[in-house]
């Protein structure tokens, strides 16, 4: 075949017929038809390799982001103005200049630890739990001298675990709020990181601060994040969790002088907890906080409710018991939701129907939220 059209005689002379010539013709559109179609497969081949490259490019430019990224560490707010917060750095004690967002900036205040306002009489159905928080946590902080005096050592580490929504949160919210202690709170989910030693790095950071500032009181919350059992795959991710988790172990260890420094950890996921966490020394006084009964989510129907508008039909012990299974946070849940349905209803007083709606609304949310994770499952 020929291979431009060029090649392809055309018979314009005189003596050619037309017979010749549009046998000719044809030739060529034949020769320009191939050669289009072969342009067309350079054109895509060319695509695809582009979209290869535009992807490789967006990997690096978005790996090159994070790289950019200053890493996490551990400082204290030491001045809030109009460009953002002056911050000191533990450790180096290095100050920086950074920038806040509004939703942060309703959070922060100079010199802080961040107390939250939470108080024990914010917290019903679980007095044994919370005196036991209370022995274990704060005895030691407020007379260390009692312990020394028995002769035995405090527990280092207090474990509280329980279904989700139980108070757990709340309860060493408020040991932050009812000792004088230094609280430092970290969620065990904000020491994974991506970059190797990153976690560690801020759990010795953390310590360290806990040590300058002692008393003090170290949380860690949702600890299932860093102490779950150790599985069978063996990414780098995993390691990193490791790596994590025995800095904690190796500080918890490293504590000779227990009086002043007392670590709570919390956990929805008791199951999930690698057993090295639980050896003596470490977390070694574990306490259970279950959902409340009946009697318990009266009283806490009337913690939530102190400042509502409540009809007088309102009984909460009737509620109480007709809301087997839930938890603190479903009562708390209820509550709001019931004064929505008043809202709605264009009242300021909220009644029994209104809080009769709303555990029913409640369920059916959860039942919901259930099917859609099933669905993504
Ligand atoms: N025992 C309780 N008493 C009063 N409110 C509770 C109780 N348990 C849970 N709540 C409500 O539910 C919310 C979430 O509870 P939280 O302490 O975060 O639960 P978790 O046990 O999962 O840490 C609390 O802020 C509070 O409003
Ligand atoms: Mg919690």
């Amino acid at each position: 075949m020929t291979d431009t059209v060029d090649d392809v005689e055309l018979p314009y002379d005189e003596g050619a017929s037309m017979q010749k010539k549009i046998e000719a013709l044809q030739e060529r559109l034949e020769v320009l038809e191939s050669q289009n179609e072969e342009m067309r497969d350079k054109l895509l081949d060319a695509n695809a390799e582009n979209n290869k490259y535009q992807q490789k490019l967006e990997r690096l430019t978005h790996e090159n982001k994070k790289l950019k990224q200053s890493p996490l560490f551990v400082a204290t707010v030491q001045e809030l103005n109009d460009d953002g917060a002056i911050i000191k750095q533990h450790g180096n004690n290095q100050e920086a200049l950074t920038e806040v967002t509004d939703e942060m900036r309703e959070d922060l205040s100079p010199d802080d630890d961040k107390s939250p306002e939470v108080t024990f009489a914010d917290i019903g159905g679980i007095e044994e739990q919370m005196d036991e928080v209370r022995e274990t946590v704060e005895m030691p902080l407020i007379s260390p001298g009692m312990f020394e005096d028995v002769g035995i050592e405090p527990p280092s580490g207090v474990l509280l675990h329980g279904p989700p929504g139980t108070g757990k949160t709340m309860l060493a919210k408020a040991v932050a709020n009812e000792t004088d202690a230094t609280f430092i709170k970290m969620a065990g989910s904000e020491l994974v990181h991506k970059f190797i030693g990153e976690g560690a790095k801020l759990v010795r950071d953390l310590f360290e601060l806990a040590r300058q500032e002692e008393p003090a009181v170290v949380f860690i919350d949702e600890i299932d994040a860093i102490a779950a059992k150790r599985t069978d795959s063996k990414t780098s991710g995993d390691a990193e969790v490791q790596r994590t988790m025995m800095q904690l172990l190796s500080e918890m260890d490293g504590f000779d002088d227990r009086g002043d420094i007392r670590i709570i950890a919390a956990t929805n996921r008791f199951d999930m907890l690698d057993r090295a966490i639980l050896r003596p020394g470490r977390f070694d006084r574990l306490i259970e906080v279950p959902n409340p009964d009946a009697e318990g989510r009266e009283q806490i129907f009337k913690i939530h409710t102190r400042s509502m508008n409540i009809a007088d039909n309102v009984e909460f012990a009737d509620l109480a018991a007709e809301i087997e299974d839930a938890s603190g946070a479903d009562v708390k849940a209820i509550c709001t939701e019931a004064g929505m349905f008043a809202i709605r209803d264009d009242r300021t007083e909220v009644r029994m129907d209104d809080f009769h709606d709303a555990w029913e609304k409640i369920q059916q949310d959860e039942t919901e939220d259930e099917n859609v994770s099933k669905t993504f499952a």
